[in-house]
């Protein structure tokens, strides 16, 4: 069964208790909030203080998805916010290994995004050392855009690295992801399916869930 992280990026910003009390009493598993910096990113979206309050509205784990530059000015403050799990994107830090080490002697889960054009390989050096891979499967900064089908080449070709080399590195997928592709995901090697207008533009949110949770 997949891990389900429903995108806040889609949820209604003025009912954001009542968004967090359904992913609560949900299947979800996890809760994933994008934060975005209009640099890195074509698009601003929110960041430390509404994190914060987010953080007191639920106990899901917070998979904190870091589209901005010079993530590692702000790790300390996102772990101080509630992250449980930091996203730093491969495109966006000059010494990635230095940043992965920093998320994790900060106490959180070090992941690693790719935006579409970048491939698996690049992570061979430091995939030991991650707790997950993140795969945009559309270009970071929007929701609601069209699933790449590249993409599913791409969590083959990274389920084979994890595998042969005995690693628990967790395969997230990040953007298009609808009731009709889970199941293909699933079966291609993904653990976590992030889903924003699936989840929150669905007439019924928890029923979504439950769908992307036991998909087969
Ligand atoms: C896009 C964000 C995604 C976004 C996904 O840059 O990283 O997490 O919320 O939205 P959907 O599921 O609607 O494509
Ligand atoms: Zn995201």
């Amino acid at each position: 069964m997949p891990i389900i992280a429903p995108s806040l990026l889609a949820a209604n910003f003025l009912r954001l208790e009542d968004e967090c009390r359904m992913i609560n009493e949900s299947k979800a598993d996890w809760l994933h909030l994008d934060v975005m910096d209009g640099r890195f990113v074509p698009n601003i979206s929110f960041g430390l203080p509404v994190i914060q309050q987010i953080r007191k509205a639920t106990d899901k784990v917070c998979d904190v998805h870091l589209m901005i530059e010079e993530p590692e000015r702000y790790a300390e403050a996102f772990k101080k916010a509630g992250a449980d799990r930091l996203i730093v994107h491969l495109e966006a830090c000059r010494h990635l290994h230095r940043n992965i080490q920093q998320i994790k002697s900060l106490g959180m889960k070090a992941v690693v995004a790719l935006n579409p054009h970048s491939p698996a390989d690049l992570l061979c050096d430091v995939l030991q050392d991650l707790d997950g891979v993140l795969v945009m499967s559309v270009n970071p900064g929007f929701g609601g855009q069209e699933f790449i089908p590249h993409t599913f080449q791409k969590i083959r070709n990274l389920r084979r690295m994890i595998h042969d080399r005995g690693l628990d590195t967790l395969i997230e997928i990040d953007g298009g992801v609808t009731l009709e592709n889970a199941a293909s995901l699933v079966k291609s090697g993904a653990d976590v399916l992030v889903a924003g207008n699936t989840v929150f533009s669905s007439p019924d949110p928890k029923a979504t869930i439950y769908a992307l949770k036991y998909v087969d």
